[in-house]
C-alpha cells in the first residue's frame, strides 16, 4: 500500500527546490563574471614579459607573401585559449601586417600603439596609416610624421619560418606608452 500524501513532505520538498534554485542562480550569478575576469585582465592567454612563454601562431605559407615586400594581412587564431575555468579551441586573437624580406619576414601588430586603432597599409603611398587620430608609419614600422599621436612605432613581433610557414609570436602591448609593455 502506498504511504499517503503528507503535507508535511510537501512543505520539506517546497523549501528544498526554493533554496536549491537560489543556489543556482547564485552561482550562475557569480561564475559568468569570475570566468570573465581572467580574460579581461589577460585577452590572449600567454602574453607576458618573457617572449619565450608566447605561443607561436601558424599564420601562412611563406610563399603566399609578395616578393616586393608589400605588407599583407592576416587574422591571429589560437588554436587553444586557457583560463581558469574554460579552455577554447580556435580563438580569433588579433592580426597582423607581415612582410617578406628575401627569405626572412617582419611582423608588425595591426593594432595602433596610440590608441588600438587598426591601422591601414596604404599601398599607393608605400606606408602604413591610423585613420583614428593620423598616425603614419613607415613600412619598417616606425613613426614616419612627426605630427602623429602614436608614442611608439608599430609593434613588432618575433618570427620564424619552419617547414615554409610563417609563424608569429602574437602579442598585444599597452597602447599610448613610449615603451613597449606586453599586457599581462
Ligand atoms: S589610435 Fe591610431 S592614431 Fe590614435
Amino acid at each position: 500500500m502506498s504511504k499517503p500524501k503528507d503535507s508535511t513532505d510537501d512543505g520539506d520538498r517546497r523549501a528544498f527546490i526554493t533554496k536549491a534554485t537560489v543556489g543556482v542562480s547564485a552561482a550562475c550569478s557569480v561564475f559568468p563574471f569570475a570566468a570573465g575576469v581572467p580574460a579581461f585582465l589577460d585577452p590572449v592567454s600567454g602574453n607576458g614579459d618573457n617572449v619565450d612563454e608566447v605561443p607561436w601562431s601558424k599564420v601562412a605559407p611563406l610563399s603566399a607573401l609578395p616578393e616586393d615586400g608589400t605588407p599583407t594581412r592576416f587574422g591571429i587564431v589560437r588554436e587553444r585559449v586557457t583560463d581558469a575555468w574554460t579552455t577554447l579551441t580556435n580563438v580569433p586573437v588579433g592580426a597582423v601586417y607581415i612582410i617578406k624580406l628575401g627569405e626572412k619576414v617582419k611582423a608588425f601588430n595591426l593594432k595602433c600603439p596610440h590608441l588600438g586603432c587598426a591601422i591601414d597599409h596604404r599601398s599607393d603611398r608605400s606606408d602604413f596609416f591610423c585613420p583614428c587620430h593620423n598616425s603614419s608609419f613607415s613600412l619598417d614600422g616606425s613613426v614616419s610624421d612627426d605630427a602623429s599621436p602614436s608614442p611608439r612605432g608599430m609593434d613588432g613581433l618575433e618570427t620564424k619560418i619552419e617547414d615554409g610557414f610563417v609563424y608569429v609570436r602574437f602579442q598585444q602591448f599597452r597602447p599610448n606608452l613610449a615603451d613597449k609593455v606586453p599586457l599581462t
